[in-house]
């Protein structure tokens, strides 16, 4: 008898033209390499004629968005670009945005860049339709219930790391410089309406930022993941994300050039934002002080603190840590096996051990501590989380101490 065997031939060919979708959910999603070439396309789809293109300034210089603009404009669209966007983005850029989109009579966003471009583009269309100042949209509440919809500009998302996952969120985090807070500025209808992911525009992206954003994208699927709310759709999603990032950010890191591990990331990184509508936790509540008062990458703050969070949480994960080192196919099907491989992998990607080596004192720890314990992403935390445990936690993130814990 005749044995067929399917051998898989890892031919660039293969993969491009395989890991390949059109997806409607969390929403209109084109991806695959390549498909950047779709943006006037896409432009047109959603009837925009005008559309102000968000980046950051470095990307500005990049062929990549020259190349966007050309194609945009032989196909006949009038296509301008606002790049004042910082790292950890401010309300001065979000309101420099919304001028530049009003002088020019623009019709729609294309956000276009890593995190900070695509949250400030993506606050931009939120706010070009409102009168009041954008801290009046912060996620609280039902504060979202303020926002003036019909206002609000059609968005394009494209994504430029692998990471945040802001191309399918329905959110923005502004720094307010008034006290050095990160805000959630929140509607449903930030979600974009249409993604282009295309993996090859992460080609470029040097070894330390791949990890620390692949780091972040990881934080948001193991966050979600191990939040307490009831959420199996999320949870299932959340799950694949960190067997792709277990199997592809080595590779990804460790040779940039490898269009498969850059797709399979990309993907993980718009998993990871979708499953976070379950929730977060304490890792991102550590974070988000460190960045807004020290200017600390996100994602490589998240992946220094990740170990000490999870060791902390412990008493609440051991059933669903051993669900997921099987799942992953780890050495040992338990919270320990997790825990392994989140050390090896920091360790193989160049992640640095303790927040000392970001700048983090214990001058810090009192306000931080603070700040984390009213941050958003607490509430989600699989263990309820006091001013004295943050300030535990950060000790511990400070000084190595993956498993000093305070009050249980
Ligand atoms: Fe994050």
């Amino acid at each position: 008898m005749r044995e067929f065997v399917i051998k898989p031939v890892r031919s660039r060919e293969n993969i491009v033209a395989a890991l390949r979708g059109n997806w409607n959910y969390p929403t209109a999603v084109r991806f695959g390499p390549g498909r950047i070439a779709e943006l006037p396309d896409a432009c047109k789809s959603l009837g925009l004629k005008r559309p102000l293109l968000v980046t950051d300034p470095a990307l500005a210089k990049l062929p990549m968005i020259a190349d966007a603009l050309a194609a945009c404009r032989a196909a006949g669209l009038d296509c301008a670009v606002f790049s004042e966007v910082q790292a950890n983005p401010v309300e001065s850029n979000v309101t420099n945005g919304v001028a530049a989109y009003r002088a020019r009579s623009a019709d729609g966003v294309i956000a276009f860049g890593g995190g900070s471009a695509l949250d400030t583009g993506k606050a931009v269309a939120l706010m070009v339709g409102q009168t009041r100042p954008i801290w009046d949209f912060e996620d609280r509440e039902d504060w979202y219930t303020r926002v003036n919809m019909a206002g609000m500009a059609p968005t394009i998302a494209v994504p430029t790391t692998s990471g945040t996952g802001s191309e399918v969120g329905r959110a923005s985090v502004i720094t307010d410089t008034r006290d050095h807070t990160k805000k959630i500025i929140f509607h449903p209808r930030m979600l974009p309406a249409m993604v282009i992911a295309d993996p090859e525009l992460t080609l470029g992206l040097p070894a330390q930022v791949t990890a620390a954003v692949g780091m972040d994208a990881l934080s948001h699927n193991l966050e979600a993941y191990c939040s307490p709310s009831y959420h199996p759709l999320a949870e299932g999603i959340a799950l694949e994300g960190m067997r792709l990032i277990h199997d592809w950010l080595p590779v990804a890191v460790k040779d940039g050039s490898d269009i498969e591990a850059r797709s399979h990331m990309m993907a993980a990184s718009l998993m990871g934002a979708t499953a976070f509508q379950k929730g977060l936790g304490a890792m991102h509540s550590l974070s988000h002080p460190c960045s807004a008062n020290l200017n600390t990458h996100h994602g490589l703050t998240n992946a220094v603190v990740m170990p000490y969070v999870l060791a902390w949480n412990r008493p609440a994960l051991s059933e669903k840590m051993q669900r997921l080192a099987a799942y992953l196919n780890l050495r040992q099907h338990s919270f320990d096996g997790v825990l392994s491989w989140i050390m090896e992998l920091r360790k193989t990607i160049g992640v640095p051990e303790t927040l000392a080596k970001l700048g983090v004192t214990m001058e810090h720890v009192p306000g931080f501590a603070r700040q984390a314990f009213e941050d958003p992403s607490t509430g989600g935390n699989p263990l309820p989380m006091t001013v004295e445990d943050f300030a535990q936690l950060y000790r511990n993130c400070i000084e190595g101490k993956l498993h000093a814990t305070a009050t249980h």
